[in-house]
């Protein structure tokens, strides 16, 4: 099975967390683009969603999925996302579609987070995938220094990516992330970052991982 195959299964998997009523928080990728379109053929039993991304919300749309705004929900039920990299404890790196601090909003605000993955995406540890790190515009060459001197990882602009929030993301390259919810916190307090791509802080609930022996079901260890 190639990973498009495993995502999409993935993706179909996830239908079995989407109840009658609820609230559906949507990542962004193409893992979850799979997700979207499943979720069409529920489209009248969801009450709404709500997009971590204007791509997401325009997909979503699209099928004439209902979408609103996080502020009028009193939260999610369940977020649906993917991931660039996601361990056994369900940490993730997450933010390579540059929607990073969209998704740890919603994901911070749904009582269950369900990660969709293709098999690749497993790590022992994460830092392999560049870890995405969200600035205001005017902080970009500071935040970077800083970066530098936290982590020992070597920052690069991302060329040409804005976020939907009007900023811009920096990727760190060459991190081996032993203590990820220390890391987390640490970039977070660093003037004129927005968010970084780790979601160890609040984790995934579940992993469902798409493999060539088909889906694998993965809890967060209690
Ligand atoms: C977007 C994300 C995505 O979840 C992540 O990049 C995985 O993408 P894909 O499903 O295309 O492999 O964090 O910001």
């Amino acid at each position: 099975m190639d990973a498009n195959a495993q995502k999409k299964a993935a993706a179909e998997a996830a239908l079995q967390f989407i109840d009658d009523d609820m609230t559906v928080g949507v990542g962004t990728g193409s893992t979850v683009n799979f997700f979207i379109d499943a979720l069409a053929s529920k489209r009248a039993r969801v009450k709404t969603t709500v997009a971590s991304s204007e791509a997401s919300a325009q997909r979503l749309r699209a099928l004439r999925i209902p979408v609103s705004e996080l502020n009028d929900t009193d939260g999610c039920d369940v977020y649906v996302d993917g991931a660039d990299e996601v361990t056994e404890h369900l940490a993730m790196i997450k933010g390579g579609g540059a929607a990073l601090t969209r998704e740890k909003i919603v994901a911070a605000a749904s009582r269950r987070f369900v990660c969709i993955a293709d098999a690749s995406k497993l790590v022992g540890v994460l830092g392999r995938f560049p870890l995405p790190v969200e600035v205001i515009p005017m902080a970009r060459s500071f935040v970077a220094r800083q970066l530098v001197k936290l982590t020992g990882g070597v920052p690069e602009l991302r060329a040409g990516v804005t976020t939907d929030n009007g900023n811009l993301v920096i990727d760190v390259r060459g991190l081996s992330i032993l203590k990820p919810m220390e890391l987390e916190a640490d970039i977070g307090l660093i003037a004129g970052v927005v968010e970084n791509g780790i979601f160890a802080r609040r984790p995934a609930d579940v992993l469902l991982l798409g493999t060539d022996q088909g889906v694998r079901t993965i809890n967060r260890p209690k």
